[in-house]
């Protein structure tokens, strides 16, 4: 089932979903995504986030030109079938045809808390990451694909010029949003008896 309301379904097929189909994805939908994005928990629910959404051809193609330039000619693009190769070939299409991904969300981020006193970069990133995921999760229950990505972070200036980003503002990810080609499946994680340390780090 490709639209689902099963929180637990939702988490273990929430996959990167790199390649996306060209088909426009409707503003109430894009809307609805940074609604639950907002319900995540920020640092003294102060809120300070932003969310930039780019779904008009001029921007999208200033944003496919900058992922070009930044990989293009230094894109390795592994051969095999094993899975990071497969994974570097998602990488390299979706950033050879950025500028035909229907959405691009920038979770965006004010370095502002604790008020009053020295902003703490920490409260920052860890109030920006859980409404992004939030957003990836509420993608994948509508039957949208979408990835989490860093790929501002070489140009992260430039996209803030570009775009009116205030300077007191940062990015925290760059979300590639349209309907999957592919299809949401299981995911590849360490079972969690790998990663529990039961009252304290014995193993
Ligand atoms: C901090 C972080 C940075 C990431 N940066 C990128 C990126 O720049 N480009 C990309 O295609 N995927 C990026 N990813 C996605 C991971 O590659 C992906 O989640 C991981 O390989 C697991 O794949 P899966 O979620 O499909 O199971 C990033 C994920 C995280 C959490």
């Amino acid at each position: 089932m490709t639209v689902t309301n099963d929180i637990f379904e939702v988490m273990d097929t929430c996959r990167a979903m790199r390649r996306l189909k060209p088909d426009p994805v409707d503003r109430e939908l894009l809307e609805k995504l940074v609604h639950y994005a907002t319900r995540a928990p920020s640092a003294g629910n102060t809120q300070l986030w932003g969310f930039l959404i780019v779904d008009e051809p001029e921007g999208k193609e200033f944003l496919g030109d900058l992922m070009r330039e930044q990989f293009g000619a230094q894109f390795q693009v592994p051969e095999g079938n094993d899975a990071t190769a497969r994974m570097m070939r998602a990488v390299a299409d979706l950033v050879n045809g950025f500028d035909q991904v229907p959405a691009i969300i920038f979770p965006c981020v004010a370095n502002g808390y604790p008020p009053g006193g020295e902003p703490n970069s920490m409260f920052m990133w860890s109030t920006i990451y859980p409404a992004t995921q939030n957003l990836l999760l509420a993608a994948r229950a509508l039957g949208l694909g979408a990835a989490m990505t860093t790929f501002q972070m070489a140009n992260e200036q430039l996209i803030k010029d570009h775009f009116g980003v205030p300077s007191d503002v940062s990015i925290g990810a760059t979300i590639p949003v349209g309907y999957p080609k592919g299809r949401f499946g299981p995911l590849t994680r360490k079972p969690v008896g790998e990663v529990i340390h039961w009252n304290g780090w014995q193993s």
